[in-house]
């Protein structure tokens, strides 16, 4: 007999490709072909100047070139090092100053911070709560734990973030569940671009302080893309909201330092908790210090001490935060090109404020992304639509992929 299998699936539905590498394949294969100028290549996920090279910020990358062999040679402690802990703290909540006991735990990226408080915080068959359009890993990470994924409608039939749904959801698993952790991804979401703007977020509470105080939520706050996404302090307005919910709600911040700081090969990011009383804080850090021990254990120390470094010269901050203003500029522009474009000619898209992604709802994605991959425009197939990289394809791209997008919709009928 022939033995074809040898892993032990657990549930666990595997694909045998992922639809996003199949897109950035055939991306990359008509540029190989027909050159960089005669193809619009919106796959990737990560910010491109206006000649498709990768933006890294010069004094991020200087300051990488300056760090010792021992900056990056020596192990991190488990939950980053004192200075990356005291510097990310800085980052993540900007001028605001918690009135919470703060938990801090490094992470590789924004995806171990999810996965680390979706194990910690949930039990398996649970379900975990996201909206309806949301980052694929999400599922991933709830399936490979043994649980699952409940959306709630991300918005209602006038657009606007769809509150009662998210209310009868987590009233619905909570009817079932002992604990829940939801997956809020603002501002800026991946695929939509939405932000929660603050009458959102006080329906948020509304709700949350609606939840029996036996009950305990965890409310991951996916931030991966907040500093793209607008002024600092205006992107930040909602941290007061969840400063101050219950005692049995616990507020986590998944900071990433890859879009930030532009290190997204470094891995690098940190989970940060509110919580009511320091004891929650401190198992916090501990729980979390114990899934990190076993999945990665500790995080790469190099990018840390970079932000480390980025923190303790005013100066250098100062350069990092003019240099990244300039390209979230030039991000929010393209964004904003391809929004005023889309109402011109009438393209719906699903809501979007700002940020690396605008989405284009669609009832048969793959078919879609066929029709204009055969015009040499290349986007990714999401649940429910196609996912526009504006992060990728410079402003005039931008502004006129609306009406192809448009025009290949009516094509196929
Ligand atoms: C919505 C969302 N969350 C989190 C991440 C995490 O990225 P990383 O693990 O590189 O920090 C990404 C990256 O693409 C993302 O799109």
């Amino acid at each position: 007999m022939k033995i074809t299998s040898m892993a032990a699936f657990n549930g666990r539905d595997i694909p045998e490709r992922d639809r996003n590498f199949t897109a950035v394949g055939n991306a990359k294969a008509a540029i190989a072909k027909k050159g960089k100028e005669a193809v619009v290549n919106a796959t990737v996920g990560a910010l491109y100047d206006d000649d498709a090279n990768l933006v890294v910020l010069d004094s991020v990358a200087r300051t990488f070139r300056e760090l010792s062999g021992t900056d990056f040679a020596e192990y991190a402690p488990i939950a980053g090092t004192p200075g990356f802990r005291e510097a990310v703290r800085k980052a993540a909540f900007g001028s605001y100053e918690p009135k919470s006991y703060v938990g801090i735990v490094a992470t590789p990226g924004g995806t171990g911070s999810i996965s680390n408080a979706v194990d910690n915080y949930s039990c398996p068959g649970d379900r975990i709560l996201t909206h309806n359009w949301y980052w694929g890993p999400y599922g991933n990470i709830a399936s490979e734990q043994g649980k699952s994924l409940e959306t709630f409608e991300m918005f209602d039939e006038e657009g606007r973030f769809n509150i009662a749904d998210f209310e009868y959801k987590v009233s619905k698993l909570l009817r079932n569940q002992e604990h829940l952790v939801i997956i809020l991804n603002t501002p800026a979401s991946n695929p939509t671009g939405y932000s929660l703007s603050m009458d959102d977020w006080y329906g948020v509470k509304r709700v949350l302080d609606g939840v029996d105080l036996e009950k305990k939520v965890t409310l991951i706050i996916d931030a991966a893309y907040i500093d793209f996404a607008g002024e600092m302090d205006e992107v930040r307005a909602f941290l007061p909201v969840i400063d101050n919910l219950r005692g049995n709600i616990l507020p986590v911040i998944a900071y990433s330092a890859s879009k930030t700081f532009t290190m997204y090969g470094a891995r690098c990011a940190a989970m940060l908790c509110l919580a009511h009383t320091p004891e929650v804080a401190a198992e916090f850090e501990k729980v979390c210090s114990f899934f990190a021990r076993t999945a990665w254990s500790n995080s790469p120390r190099a990018p840390q001490t970079v932000i480390e470094k980025i923190y303790s010269d005013p100066e250098l901050l100062k350069e990092t935060d003019d240099e990244r203003r300039h390209w979230r500029d030039m991000l929010l522009a393209r964004g904003h090109a391809f929004e005023n474009a889309a109402a011109e000619c009438g393209l719906e898209i699903v809501p979007f404020r700002a940020g690396f992604f605008v989405t284009i709802p669609y009832k048969d994605p793959d078919a879609l992304i066929n029709a204009l991959g055969k015009k040499d425009i290349f986007l990714i197939p999401v649940n429910g639509g196609v996912r526009v990289s504006v992060a990728a394809v410079a402003e005039d791209k931008c502004r006129m992929l609306p009406a192809v997008i448009k025009e290949t919709i009516a094509e196929l009928g």
